[in-house]
């Protein structure tokens, strides 16, 4: 199925005029990001402590994975910075999304500052009502994917460029809750 491809042309549709003439504010705080796909029915975003990166799993604080929870902050489209911030669950700030076009496009969290200086690009992520979209410049575009890793029942969180689809993969689309 073609769901990004399809929500692609949807969202263009919004215009990224309005992009630009509400508040700063974030459309969601505190907020816990989910995975919805084929085998990851609600399934949270935890955060890689080996390697920064993000993963879907059930368990996000998986310990035989060193994974552990994030809370993020979230603009709208509306919204004029789309810089989608993480925080652990103690309150330190973990560092922003980020699709590591160096890394296979995997999905990773880095500090602002770091971030800054790699090659890839941090910022565009916002919500659509409540969902995570990408801004590229030109298009919004939600082409998040479950990657399979060595572990069943943790996919890795990557970024698609084209149609190919990898076996044992599956596209996901990311839904934000505020918690409280
Ligand atoms: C993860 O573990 C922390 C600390 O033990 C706990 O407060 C939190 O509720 C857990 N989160 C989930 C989603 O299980
Ligand atoms: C994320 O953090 C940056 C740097 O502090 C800030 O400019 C931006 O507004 C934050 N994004 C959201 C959605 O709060
Ligand atoms: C908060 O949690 C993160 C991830 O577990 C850890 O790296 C960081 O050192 C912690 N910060 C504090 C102040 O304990
Ligand atoms: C978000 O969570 C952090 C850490 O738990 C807390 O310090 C902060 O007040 C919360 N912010 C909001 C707006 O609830
Ligand atoms: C940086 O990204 C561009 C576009 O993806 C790629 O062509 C280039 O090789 C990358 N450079 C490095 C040093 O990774
Ligand atoms: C945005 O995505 C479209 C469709 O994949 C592509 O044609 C365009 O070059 C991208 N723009 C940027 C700035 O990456
Ligand atoms: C989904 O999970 C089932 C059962 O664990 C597994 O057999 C199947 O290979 C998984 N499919 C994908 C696309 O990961």
């Amino acid at each position: 199925m073609h769901l990004h491809a399809l929500l692609s042309l949807l969202l263009l549709q919004v215009g990224l005029g309005a992009a630009h003439l509400h508040a700063k504010r974030a459309a969601e705080t505190n907020a816990t990001l989910s995975a919805y796909g084929t085998n990851s029915t609600n399934w949270p975003i935890a955060y890689g402590l080996d390697d920064g990166l993000l993963y879907i799993t059930e368990d996000p604080n998986d310990s035989d994975f060193n994974l552990t929870p994030l809370l993020w902050n979230l603009a709208s489209i509306t919204g004029e910075n789309w810089i989608a911030n993480a925080t652990f669950s103690n309150g330190t700030s973990a560092g922003c999304m980020y699709i590591m076009s160096e890394h296979d496009y995997a999905v990773g969290v880095l500090p602002l500052t770091r971030a800054a200086y790699v090659n890839g690009t941090v910022s565009g992520f916002a919500l659509f009502a409540s969902q995570l979209v990408f801004n590229n410049n030109t298009l919004l575009q939600a082409q998040f994917w479950a990657k399979s890793t060595s572990s069943s029942g943790v996919y890795g969180l990557t970024w698609t460029v084209d149609d190919s689809t990898p076996s044992g993969d599956f596209p996901v689309v990311v839904k934000a809750t505020e918690d409280s």
